[in-house]
């Protein structure tokens, strides 16, 4: 064989196996193939999720972090809730309050102590903002100093203020420390209109979800449809109290590698999910087309955490995936079309921050 041949044989690999691999993706599981099981639970497709808020763009689970995720349009507002020693549920990430606040400089005796530990009152003297100003200079604001760590009661208030009308996704974060918190804030939710008996708008409008004479295309009303609320959890047992207290909100089981390691296979932590009639939220580095194929097999839809690069976002779409957690949903919506107005600095003030 002459060299030239023998080169562009060579030049021409790559080509020929990536097109390959994306026709065997494209026949395991494409993109758009989890739609119809998507809009059959009553979850948005795909469901663009703002992780803890904007939190690449403000100090995760904070006001603004919210008020943003919400005039951008992003389809849930994603929140950690545990709960304070006099019984407030809040809305926080980490077991301890190090990373997140001025604990160190609050309260330097008790700084590595859990969440659990603390009176609402406590928190509220903390600083859950100026922490981000010095971890990303690129995006801080002087109105960041000084936030309060978050209810979720304040949240719901965020979710139900707005134009857009979106979700919340809730996780329970570490639930074994915090015996009877799933009953809680199943009362809280039911107590404000977002579990029970279906909200007037959705009275209105039998399906948001799918296109219809009527519907404002350019507005999110996911508060309004069977899927306002997702939970979410690490914890299997979290999911099967909240399945019997609330049977019809939708369930999504979170897992990551180490996962799949201790369960034995993926298979094993799909049946996981399965017992407790949960849908599957695992790691981004899961988010291949054969995972995927076999996660819609079950029923289940998938939302994969926690992707923030638009090439990410390209290849996991076309892997078929249903949804993602985002820390930049305004990356999200953009790839996915959704964006209103491109300057993020006009939701900067429409939001007053
Ligand atoms: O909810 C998906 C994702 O939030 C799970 O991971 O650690 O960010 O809560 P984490
Ligand atoms: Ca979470």
């Amino acid at each position: 064989m002459r060299l030239k041949t023998v080169l562009i044989i060579i030049a021409a690999l790559p080509v020929v196996l990536i097109s390959l691999f994306f026709l065997y993706s494209f026949i395991l599981s494409s993109p758009g193939s989890g739609r119809d099981l998507s809009i059959q639970k009553g979850v948005p497709f795909p469901a663009l999720m703002a992780h803890r808020g904007v939190s690449g763009l403000a100090p995760e689970e904070t006001r603004p972090a919210y008020l943003l995720a919400r005039e951008l349009g992003a389809d849930y507002l994603e929140a950690d809730i545990q709960r304070t020693r006099d019984g407030v549920l809040i809305a926080l990430h980490d077991d301890d309050l190090t990373r997140t606040t001025n604990i160190e400089e609050v309260f330097p005796d008790r700084a590595k102590d859990p969440v659990n530990t603390f009176t609402y009152a406590e928190l509220l003297r903390l600083d859950a903002g100026s922490w981000f100003n010095e971890a990303h200079p690129q995006w801080a604001r002087p109105s960041y100093k000084g936030l309060k760590i978050l209810t979720l009661s304040e949240l719901i208030e965020i979710a139900d203020g707005g134009f857009h009308k979106p979700g919340l996704y809730l996780e329970t974060k570490s639930p074994e420390m915090f015996p009877g918190i799933e009953k809680q804030v199943v009362d809280l939710l039911k107590e404000r209109g977002w579990i029970g008996q279906p909200t007037a708008l959705e009275q209105e409008e039998s399906s948001t979800l799918e296109e219809s004479p009527g519907k404002d295309p350019t507005r999110v009303n996911v508060r309004n449809t069977p899927g306002r609320i997702i939970v979410q959890s690490f914890s299997q047992e979290s999911l099967k109290i909240f399945r019997d207290l609330a049977p019809e909100v939708p369930r999504v089981f979170l897992f990551g590698q180490d996962t799949v390691e201790q369960a034995g296979s993926f298979e094993a932590v799909l049946d996981q999910a399965a017992e407790v009639d949960a849908n599957a939220g695992p790691s981004g580095y899961m988010a291949w087309p054969w995972y995927t194929s076999k996660i819609h097999a079950r029923g289940m839809i998938v939302h994969y955490y926690t992707i923030n690069q638009s090439w990410q976002m390209w290849l996991i779409n076309q892997f078929g995936a249903d949804g993602i957690f985002t820390d930049r949903i305004d990356i999200a919506l953009d790839y996915f079309g959704r964006m209103e107005e491109p300057d993020l600095e006009e939701y900067f003030k429409r939001i007053e921050y």
